[in-house]
């Protein structure tokens, strides 16, 4: 990714599909002077993400596209990003796979956030699988998006102990409150 050189800030996406609170935290940290990029639009395959409120509040313009046909959906969204001069994607707990096709029209400008220390854990349920597996650590991984799930260049990574005590939902709860820290960190890594 090309590092920031004038003063504007590049025009980004958040891809969502649930409660949002990382795109809560990527829009609070996008609207610091020193953020290198803007959200300018908010994207969900549903219209039950409960992130889209954000949207509402922020003034941000949102769109639900439905998936029923994915490459027609794909294909609505690309068009739709492409009006919005939107140049980078953050992807955070969208529940959708994005196509070869797709990502290459955005090569190495898609970024994803994944609960677990990649390459551990790729796909869904990471919590229960860690405790299951007496895994003595857990975390977050924020990393670019490839055709190959969960796959691509690890961008940063945080880990955090899991205790005797925990169990999914509270290690869930604990590795969220570092991904909120992890993701914006990441975005200006990328960018400065
Ligand atoms: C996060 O745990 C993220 O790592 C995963 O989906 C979840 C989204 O949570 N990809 P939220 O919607 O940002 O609260």
């Amino acid at each position: 990714m090309e590092k920031l050189t004038g003063l504007k800030k590049i025009k980004t996406a958040v891809f969502i599909s649930g409660k949002g609170s990382n795109l809560k935290n990527i829009i609070r940290f996008s609207k610091i002077k020193k953020s290198p990029i803007s959200i300018n639009v908010i994207i969900s395959n549903t219209n039950k993400a409960r992130g889209l409120n954000f949207a509402n509040q922020s003034k941000i313009s949102k769109k639900i596209f439905d998936y029923k046909n994915v490459n027609f959906a794909e294909n609505q969204i690309l068009k739709f990003l492409k009006k919005k001069k939107i140049k980078f994607i953050c992807l955070a707990g969208f529940m959708k796979i994005l196509s070869k096709g797709f990502i290459k029209k955005f090569d190495g400008k898609i970024i994803n956030i994944h609960p677990s220390l990649l390459p551990k854990y790729k796909g869904l349920d990471t919590h229960n699988r860690a405790i299951k597996n007496k895994e003595k650590f857990a975390g977050c991984t924020v990393h670019y998006v490839t055709a190959k799930l969960d796959s691509g260049k690890i961008i940063l990574q945080k880990k955090i102990k899991i205790t005797s005590k925990d169990n999914p939902k509270t290690l869930a709860k604990k590795v969220l409150k570092q991904e909120h820290k992890l993701y914006p960190a990441a975005i200006k890594k990328i960018f400065y």
